[in-house]
C-alpha cells in the first residue's frame, strides 16, 4: 500500500496509518430495523467525507479513521459473499484467564498526534449516526512517552514495517474478492498496577521478555514470555506477524489503568494463535502471566474493507 499519508486527509482504512499520539476505539452496535442499517450504511461509506472534513483542517495532524464491520453486521448488509475468515470473536478459556467475546458491529479505530482531532472525528460521526447506533465502548488512548504502557515497557516495538506490514496485513490472493482489506481483533485490558509494582524489574522483564529501560530483547526464556508465546512460527519456519497499535488509557482518579490492544491481520488465525498460547498457554498451563497482572474485558473481532469496498456499500 502506498504512503498515502503524504497527502492531507489520510485515506479512510488506511491500515498502516501514522503511530499517532493519541487515539479513540469506538464500538458500536446498529439498532435493528432495517431504516437504522440504511442510514449507517449512508455514513460508513461515506465516511471520508468527514475525514477530510476535519483532517484537513490541521494538515500536520494526520488524522486517519478506520471502520471495521463485525460478522453479524456484515451479514445483515446482504452482500452475496463474505470475507473467508469473518466470524464473531471467539472467548478463549484457558485454566485461570479468559478472553472474553463482547457485542460489537462496527469498530471506528480513530487515530490522531492530538485528541482534539481524534474527538472532533467522533464527535460528528455519532452526531451522523444518531439513534441508529448504541454505544458499545469508548475508550480514549494516549501516547505515553516513548510508546510504554502502563505496566512501563515499550509497546510496538517488533511491529512490521516496509513490505513485510504489507504482507502481514493485508488480505491478498488467497481471498481475491477483498483483497486490500484485512481483520483486525481488539481487547480491552485493565491492569493491576498495585500488584505489578509489587514484582523485582527483573521478573516484570522476564515477563514480557525484554529488558526495561533499554527495551533489548530477551532470550526465550524456559516459562515462555509474552514476547516467546506471540512469536508465531510455522512448521515451515515461517515466522507470522501482526500489526499492533496499543494505546494506554485510564483514570487515575478512578483507579482505571489500561492497556486498549488492537491487533490488524491479514490472516486472522494469527491473531486467533497467540490469544490460545497467551490464556491457554504454550504448553497447556504455562498461561502468559501478562494476565496475572493485565484483565481483558472487552473482546471483538472485525473485517476492514478497503476503501473501494466501503464506498461501495452505499450501493
Ligand atoms: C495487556 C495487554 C498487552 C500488553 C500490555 C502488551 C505489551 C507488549 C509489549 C511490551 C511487547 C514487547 C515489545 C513489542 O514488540 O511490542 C509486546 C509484544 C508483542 N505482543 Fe503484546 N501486549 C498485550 C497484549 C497482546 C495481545 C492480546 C496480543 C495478541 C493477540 C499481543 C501480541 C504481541 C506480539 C505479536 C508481540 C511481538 C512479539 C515479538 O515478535 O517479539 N499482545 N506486547
Amino acid at each position: 500500500m502506498a504512503n498515502t499519508w503524504a497527502r492531507v486527509p489520510i485515506e479512510p482504512q488506511t491500515v498502516n496509518a501514522p503511530l499517532s499520539g493519541s487515539a479513540i476505539f469506538l464500538v458500536v452496535r446498529i439498532a435493528e430495523s432495517d431504516e437504522a442499517l440504511a442510514a449507517v450504511r449512508g455514513v460508513i461509506s461515506d465516511i471520508g467525507g468527514l475525514v477530510r472534513a476535519v483532517g484537513f483542517r490541521d494538515l500536520g495532524g494526520q488524522l486517519s479513521c478506520i471502520v471495521g464491520i463485525g460478522r453479524a453486521a456484515w451479514d445483515r448488509l446482504g452482500r452475496p459473499t463474505r470475507p473467508s475468515q469473518l466470524h464473531p470473536f471467539a472467548a478463549v478459556r484457558g485454566a485461570v484467564h479468559t478472553a472474553v467475546s463482547t457485542p460489537g458491529d462496527l469498530l471506528f479505530h480513530i487515530r490522531a498526534d492530538a485528541p482534539d482531532m481524534c474527538f472532533e472525528l467522533e464527535r460528528l460521526l455519532l452526531e451522523k449516526l444518531g439513534a441508529n447506533v448504541t454505544v458499545e465502548d469508548e475508550v480514549s488512548g494516549f501516547r505515553y512517552f516513548d510508546a510504554r504502557d502502563l505496566l512501563g515497557f515499550v509497546d510496538g516495538t517488533e511491529n512490521p514495517t516496509g513490505a513485510a506490514m504489507e504482507h502481514d496485513t493485508l488480505i491478498g490472493g488467497e481471498d481475491a474478492e477483498f483483497a486490500g482489506g484485512s481483520y483486525v481483533v481488539v481487547q480491552k485490558y485493565l491492569h493491576d498496577l498495585t500488584s505489578w509494582a509489587k514484582l523485582s524489574v527483573a521478573e516484570q522483564e522476564r515477563i514480557i521478555g525484554r529488558t526495561k529501560l533499554d527495551n533489548v530483547e530477551l532470550d526465550p526464556s524456559e516459562r515462555p514470555s509474552h514476547k516467546d508465546l506471540n512469536t508465531i512460527v510455522d512448521a515451515e519456519g515461517v515466522e507470522h506477524d501482526i500489526l499492533r497499535d496499543n494505546m494506554p488509557f485510564g483514570s487515575p482518579g478512578a483507579g482505571e489503568f489500561g492497556t486498549y490492544f488492537i491487533g490488524y491481520a491479514a490472516d486472522l488465525s494469527t491473531i486467533e494463535k497467540m490469544l490460545e498460547r497467551m490464556f491457554i498457554g504454550a504448553p497447556p498451563g504455562q498461561h502468559d502471566r501478562i494476565l496475572d497482572f493485565s484483565k481483558a474485558v472487552t473482546g471483538s473481532t472485525y473485517f476492514v474493507p478497503s476503501n473501494d469496498l466501503l464506498e461501495s456499500l452505499a450501493d
